[in-house]
C-alpha cells in the first residue's frame, strides 16, 4: 500500500471564535480563507520584527560544501560559494504540539508534546506550512497542485529552509565540520553517541578521537535541550533531520544568490542527522535524500520564514514515488557477510517464489570480525567498489528488485555499490531490506538513493540481526505494503 498523504487532507484549523475544540477539515485545495488570521506574536531585534521562537539570521556569504580534507566528506559536497539574504528561522525543531495544533494526525514514532513531530513526509511538511501561514493571516508560500509544488518567493508565509539556507545557519560562521568544530558529543547533540567523529578509523585504539564515545538515547529528545549555536539555534546538528526545499542533486560550482536548488529531481534533501545517526552524517555539510512522499522517525522540519520578499517562483514537478512494484519478474538480490541477511532473502524467496541472487565479490572480506570491521570501513571511506565475480542476466526483465543488505558503519556495504552502478535501474522499483545490529538503516537509503536516483523506492524493511519469531509475519505484511505478490 503506498504511503499515502492523504491524511494531510484532514489537517484542520482550529476556529478562531471562540470554538477552538471544534476543527474544521480541509483539503489542499481549499486551504483559503478557512479562518481568520490570528496576530503574529514578535518581538523586535535591530528595529526588526522577529516572530516569537524564531531568529533572524543576517544573511551573507560563505563557503558551502566541505574542503577535500574533511574526513567523511561526500563527493556531493564540492565547495562553492554561496551568498544568502536575512530570513528568519526557527529557533527550534518544529513539535509535535505545535503539528498537532493544526494537523489531526501526529505521525511521529516517539510521542511528547516537547518532542520534533518526525516521520512526517516532505509534502506533509509543505501542506503543513500552508496551513500554519493560513492560521496565521500570512500569505502561503507554497501552491500545491496535484504532485507539483510551486514556491512563490515573495510570500511571508512558513517555508522550509533552501538547503543553503539551512547550511549557512547551521554553521553560523565556523567552517569546520560541525558547528561546535572538529567533533561533537553526546553532551552536545542527541545522536548515535556511540559513533563520534571518526570512530570508524580509530575503532581499536581510540586515543587519537576528539570526542570519546558516549550515550546513545535511541529516541528523540525534547527539542533545546543542548546548547544553541552562535546564530541561536537548537539541534541544528542531531535529534531529527530536517527537511529543505531542495531537491538532492550536484551543486553548481558557479557563485551563487540564494539557490533554490535544482529545477528538478527525483528525491528531496534533509539535513543536520537524527538521534540514529553517526556523527559523520550529522556534519554541517553532509546532504541526506528521501523521497518527497516518505518519512522516518529520524526526519523532522524547522520552519523558515522571507524577512524581505524574496522574487519570482519555482515550481517543483518531478517525479514523486510510488510505492508499487514493477510490472516484471521480481528479483531478490543480497550481500551477506554473517549470514542474517541471506536467511532473510531465503524467507523473502520462500514467500514469493521469486528469482534469488546472492552479490559475491572477487576478493571477499576477511571471515574475522574485527578484520572485516576495518576493512569494510576503509571501503566506505575511499568509496571503493569491490568487484564482484556474478552477474544479474537479463535485467530487463526484473522490477521490483528487493536489495538486502547488513548495516555497515551506518550505511551500506560496497559491494552494493558495485552492484547498483552495474545496472541501469532507471524507473524501475527498488525495495531495499537491512539486517542491523541496532542502527536500523542508518544512512544507507540516502546512499542507494544517491547511488540509483531514477529508480522508484518502495518501502524498506529492516531487521534486527536475523530477526525474530515475528519475521515471517514482519516479511509477509512488508510485501504485502509494497505490492509484492506471495505465491
Ligand atoms: C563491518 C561491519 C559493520 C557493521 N556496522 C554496523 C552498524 O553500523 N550498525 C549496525 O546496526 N550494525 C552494524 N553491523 C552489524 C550487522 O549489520 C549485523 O550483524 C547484520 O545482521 C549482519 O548481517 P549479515 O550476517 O548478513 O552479514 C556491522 C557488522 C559488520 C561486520
Amino acid at each position: 500500500m503506498k504511503r499515502s498523504i492523504a491524511w494531510v487532507l484532514l489537517l484542520v484549523l482550529l476556529s478562531s471564535c471562540g470554538t477552538s475544540n471544534t476543527p474544521v477539515e480541509i483539503g489542499s485545495a481549499d486551504i483559503e480563507n478557512e479562518s481568520a488570521p490570528t496576530e503574529n506574536v514578535t518581538t523586535e531585534v535591530n528595529n526588526v520584527n522577529v516572530p516569537e521562537n524564531f531568529v533572524l539570521i543576517q544573511g551573507g556569504s560563505f563557503q558551502m560544501g566541505s574542503p577535500d580534507s574533511e574526513a567523511w566528506r561526500g563527493a556531493d559536497e564540492q565547495q562553492h560559494t554561496v551568498t544568502v539574504s536575512d530570513f528568519y528561522m526557527g529557533r527550534y525543531e518544529l513539535t509535535q504540539e505545535e503539528y498537532q495544533e493544526l494537523a489531526v494526525y501526529n505521525p511521529s514514532t516517539f510521542s511528547g508534546a516537547n518532542l520534533p513531530v518526525e516521520n512526517l513526509s516532505w509534502l506533509d511538511a509543505i501542506l503543513y506550512c500552508n496551513v500554519r501561514s493560513e492560521k496565521e493571516g500570512l500569505t502561503p508560500a507554497y501552491a500545491v497542485n496535484g504532485e507539483t509544488v510551486t514556491w512563490d518567493r515573495s510570500a511571508d508565509g512558513y517555508r522550509l529552509p533552501t538547503e543553503a539556507e539551512w547550511e549557512y545557519a547551521c554553521r553560523a560562521g565556523t567552517t569546520t565540520p560541525f558547528y561546535t568544530e572538529n567533533s561533537i558529543s553526546a553532551e552536545e547533540a542527541n545522536y548515535y553517541g556511540h559513533y563520534p567523529y571518526q570512530i570508524e578509523e580509530n575503532y581499536f585504539s581510540q586515543g587519537n578521537l576528539d570526542t570519546k564515545p558516549g550515550e546513545y538515547r535511541q529516541t528523540t529528545f525534547a527539542v533545546g535541550e543542548f546548547s544553541s549555536n552562535k546564530f541561536g539555534l537548537y539541534d541544528m546538528h542531531g535529534n531529527v533531520g530536517e527537511w529543505v526545499w531542495d531537491y538532492y542533486g550536484e551543486y553548481s560550482t558557479q557563485e551563487q544568490s540564494d539557490p533554490p536548488g535544482p529545477a528538478s529531481g527525483t528525491l528531496r534533501v534533509y539535513r543536520g542527522g537524527g538521534w540514529n545517526d553517526f556523527a559523520k552524517n550529522m556534519r554541517s555539510a553532509y546532504r541526506a535524500t528521501l523521497a518527497a512522499d516518505k518519512g522516518s522517525f529520524n526526519i523532522g522540519i524547522r520552519l523558515v520564514r522571507n524577512a524581505a520578499a524574496g522574487s519570482g517562483s519555482i515550481t517543483a514537478s518531478g517525479p514523486q514515488s510510488e510505492t508499487v512494484s514493477g510490472n516484471g519478474k521480481v528479483l531478490i538480490a543480497y550481500f551477506s557477510w554473517g549470514g542474517n541477511t541471506k536467511g532473510i532473502a531465503e524467507e523473502i524467496q520462500r514467500q514469493t517464489g521469486a528469482d534469488l541472487f546472492e552479490i559475491e565479490l572477487a576478493n571477499p572480506y576477511s571471515s574475522n570480525y574485527n578484520t572485516v570491521l576495518d576493512e569494510a570501513q576503509r571501503d566506505q571511506k575511499a568509496q571503493a567498489r569491490p568487484e564482484l565475480t556474478n552477474h544479474v542476466d537479463n535485467m530487463e526483465q526484473y522490477d521490483p528488485i528487493l536489495i538486502g543488505y547488513p548495516n555497515w558503519w551506518a550505511s551500506i556495504p560496497m559491494p552494493i555499490a558495485s552492484f547498483l552502478e552495474e545496472y541501469d535501474f532507471s524507473s524501475k522499483t527498488i525495495i531495499p531490506f537491512c539486517s542491523h545490529g541496532g542502527g536500523r538503516f542508518g544512512q544507507s537509503l540516502t546512499a542507494i538513493a544517491k547511488l540509483a536516483p531514477g529508480a522508484t523506492m518502495g518501502n524498506a524493511l529492516s531487521v534486527y540481526y536475523s530477526g525474530d519469531s515475528g519475521l515471517s509475519d514482519d516479511i509477509s505484511k512488508w510485501l504485502d505494503d509494497n505490492g509484492v505478490k506471495k505465491r
